[in-house]
This record gives C-alpha cells, sequence and structure tokens, in this order.
C-alpha cells in the first residue's frame, strides 16, 4: 500500500514518542513520575460534568450541530467571557467558531490559508502542529528563534524582508508552551504595527491564557486596535477546565480567516457533540474559581520543583504561566542525552527540549500536570531521586 509522501517525510509526532518510551519503563517495572505531557490531573469542574449530564439526556443534542459555526448559546457564551476577560468585544456570528480542540482547528487553519509554496512563519520552539501542519499545506516553513534573552518574544525586525514579505501566516503561542513566557501589551502592539500592510494571518494560540501565575493577567491580542484585521486567535478548554479528553476549543477574531476556515472544516467535520458544547457554554458563564484554584495548584508544584532543583545547584527560571517548567540543562548535558538519563537513572520523564525545535537544545521540559496521586509528594520525592541518582554537574 502507497503511504503519502507527506506522512513518510514527517516525523513521529514526539509525544507518541514520549507514550512509547513511557510504557516500555512501566512494562520494566519502573515506578515512573511522569512529567511528559501536558494532560490535567485534576478532574473537569463537577458544574461542567453536571452540564454535560443534562445535555445529553436531552435528545436535542443528538444530532449534527447543523450551524457550521458551533452553537449559537456556545458562540453568545465566548464573547460574554471575552468581554469580561479582555474587554473585547466579538460579533457571535462573525467572530466566533467552535473548534474540536485547539489542536484541530490549528491544524486545519494552515490548509484553509496556504497555498502550496507559500510560506509560514513558525517559531522554534513551538508545538509540533504549527509546523508539520503548514508543512501538509505545502507552505514553505521559516522557523524564527524564541530566544531566552528575548523573554522568548519574535524579534520582529530579525525577520529578513523577503521572508516577512513573502509570509501568508504566522503562528505564534502566549503564554507560551514550551518556555512558559508571556507576551505583554506592548509586545501585541508592534505586532499588529509589523503585520500591517502584509498579507499575513497572525494566529495567536492561547491554549494555556487561564494559566498564569503570581498574580499576573494575560493579555489577548484583540485588545490592540487594529489586531482584528490582522489576527485570530485559538482557545482550548483543555488546559483552563481540565478537559483535555472533552475535545472542544474555539477560534475568535478575524472574521474572513475564520468564515474561510469553517468552510474547510465544513468539509473534514461534523462539528462537536452539542451536549460538550453546552457544556463549554456552562464553563465560560459558571463560576470562574475552579480556574483560580487550578492556577493555585499549578503555582505550589512549580515552586516545590524550582526550589527544589534550586537546592540541588540546578537553576530554573520560574515560569510565569503554563503548567510547564522550561530548565536549561546544567553544563556538560544535551537536552535528549539529559531527558535518557534521568529516565534512565531516577526514573522521571521529561521532554528534551529539541522536541519542539533546535532553538530547544538545552533545555528539557518539566510538565506541572503529574499523572497520578499525591502530586505534590511525587513533585519531593522526583527531586530526591535527580539528586541521589543524576550527576547534574
Ligand atoms: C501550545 C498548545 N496548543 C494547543 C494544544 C492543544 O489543545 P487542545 O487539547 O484544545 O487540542 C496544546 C496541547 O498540549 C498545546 O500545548
Amino acid at each position: 500500500m502507497q503511504i503519502a509522501d507527506r506522512l513518510l517525510n514527517t516525523p513521529p509526532y514526539p509525544f507518541a514518542e514520549l507514550a512509547r518510551l513511557k510504557r516500555k519503563a512501566i512494562e520494566e517495572g519502573v515506578d515512573l513520575i511522569d512529567f511528559g505531557i501536558g494532560d490535567p490531573d485534576q478532574p473537569t469542574p463537577a458544574h461542567i460534568v453536571e452540564a454535560l449530564r443534562e445535555g445529553a439526556g436531552d435528545p436535542a443534542t443528538h444530532q449534527y450541530d447543523e450551524t457550521g459555526k458551533g452553537l449559537p448559546e456556545f458562540r453568545r457564551a465566548v464573547a460574554s467571557w471575552y468581554r469580561d476577560r479582555f474587554g473585547v468585544e466579538l460579533d457571535p456570528d462573525q467572530e466566533v467558531l467552535r473548534l474540536i480542540g485547539a489542536k484541530e482547528g490549528l491544524a486545519h487553519l494552515a490548509w484553509a490559508v496556504l497555498n502550496p509554496g507559500d510560506l509560514a512563519l513558525v517559531p522554534d520552539p513551538a508545538y509540533p502542529v504549527y509546523n508539520v501542519a503548514a508543512m501538509f499545506a505545502g507552505a514553505e516553513v521559516h522557523r524564527f528563534p524564541l530566544r531566552e534573552k528575548g523573554g522568548y518574544l519574535p524579534e520582529l525586525g530579525a525577520i529578513p524582508a523577503d521572508v516577512a514579505a513573502r509570509a501568508r501566516m504566522m503562528y505564534l503561542c502566549y503564554p507560551n508552551m514550551p518556555t512558559g513566557a508571556v507576551a505583554e501589551r506592548g509586545f501585541y502592539e508592534e505586532l499588529v504595527e509589523w503585520a500591517k500592510g502584509k498579507d499575513l494571518l497572525i494566529c495567536l494560540d492561547m491554549a494555556y491564557s487561564e494559566l498564569f501565575f503570581d498574580g499576573r493577567r494575560t493579555h489577548s491580542l484583540l485588545e490592540v486596535d487594529g489586531a482584528k484585521e490582522v489576527g485570530i486567535e485559538i482557545h482550548s478548554f483543555s488546559k483552563t477546565y481540565n478537559m483535555t479528553g472533552w475535545r472542544l476549543g474555539y477560534a475568535v477574531g478575524n472574521g474572513e480567516a475564520l468564515a474561510a476556515l469553517e468552510k474547510l472544516k465544513s468539509n473534514v467535520d461534523s462539528g462537536a457533540f452539542l451536549a460538550i458544547q453546552r457544556a463549554g457554554a456552562a464553563a465560560l458563564t459558571g463560576p470562574q474559581d475552579c480556574v483560580e484554584r487550578m492556577r493555585r495548584i499549578y503555582q505550589r508544584r512549580r515552586d516545590l520543583l524550582v526550589d527544589g532543583l534550586g537546592e540541588l545547584g540546578w537553576r530554573v527560571p520560574r515560569s510565569p504561566a503554563t503548567c510547564y517548567v522550561w530548565a536549561p540543562v546544567p553544563d556538560g548535558h544535551g537536552s535528549s542525552e539529559l531527558a535518557e538519563t534521568l529516565l534512565r537513572e531516577a526514573g522521571v520523564l521529561v521532554t528534551p527540549g529539541v522536541a519542539y525545535g533546535k532553538m530547544g537544545e538545552g533545555y528539557v521540559r518539566f510538565s506541572l500536570t503529574v499523572q497520578g496521586e499525591r502530586q505534590e509528594e511525587r513533585i519531593v520525592e522526583a527531586v530526591s531521586r535527580i539528586k541521589e541518582k543524576v550527576k547534574l554537574t
């Protein structure tokens, strides 16, 4: 059987490889402490589960989602959440589109916007989906570096003028996975100014918009005047409300880009279960203290990990946001080598930074979504195993 070149030329999805290593370690009887994939270990808040239960009992939810864009009540809930959270007005009919998770929207967007031979701008390091989606759409990918000394923000002026002129799309992600960095409003103002006059769509992945710490709130690109002319934002319920398995997200912003994505999606999917959309609306319009509780949980875990590693002489910055700690590997180690050593010697699973691009060399990513129970104790245990079993310097 022929397998398409586009697949043969695609490396395995990095987290599939991680899942394989994890299965192997568990089969070998390793008591694994899993800082691998970012999959929340806490349950979905009860009122959201209850909304699903109620919705699933209503036969009206058992049919196709014929709206194309998503249930009106879902889109209105998104618009109202955006107004409260960012002070941004959205037209629920033109500027909100329901997705089957952020990943689906991020991937399909490339097909809706890019022609073969076009150029897509993708950060390095980044969520691997951006790069692969642009490649699947036949586009050329230009990776631009996110560097620690630049706060992991792109240096827009350093993108060559001929590259910027050919680019039809730019992916960005803030709060940033994998580095945990945030973008301030000033950066978004600079970005909108830079994008104006270019034939380029900015796609800001905001899957981690609500995971911010130390009391600092994050911004939306759409707060900036003129941003809707150049950009869209993609949101997820996965991390904000611990709903990874539910597969629900949404895109907001530029109506023309969303209409194109909707047209593409109408040809490849038939929407999301209506009861899940009702539950999504309940999540956005219901009490938000569950989100604050989750932020406190991750912040405590971040501090336990960063302080613990610091005591071993491994200096790791405190992420201002996301459920990740982006740890520069100590001198003498490589990113993959350290990840393998931590797994082999200490049974501690982390992701090598190179899984996110070559700028990720020199880093490993700890996810604060520790699988299993007694997560805080497991973090302390991981630090003590690293102390005993791994030579860091
Ligand atoms: C940066 C980033 N964007 C999007 C997603 C996917 O979100 P969803 O579960 O809504 O597809 C992830 C998942 O880990 C992610 O890390």
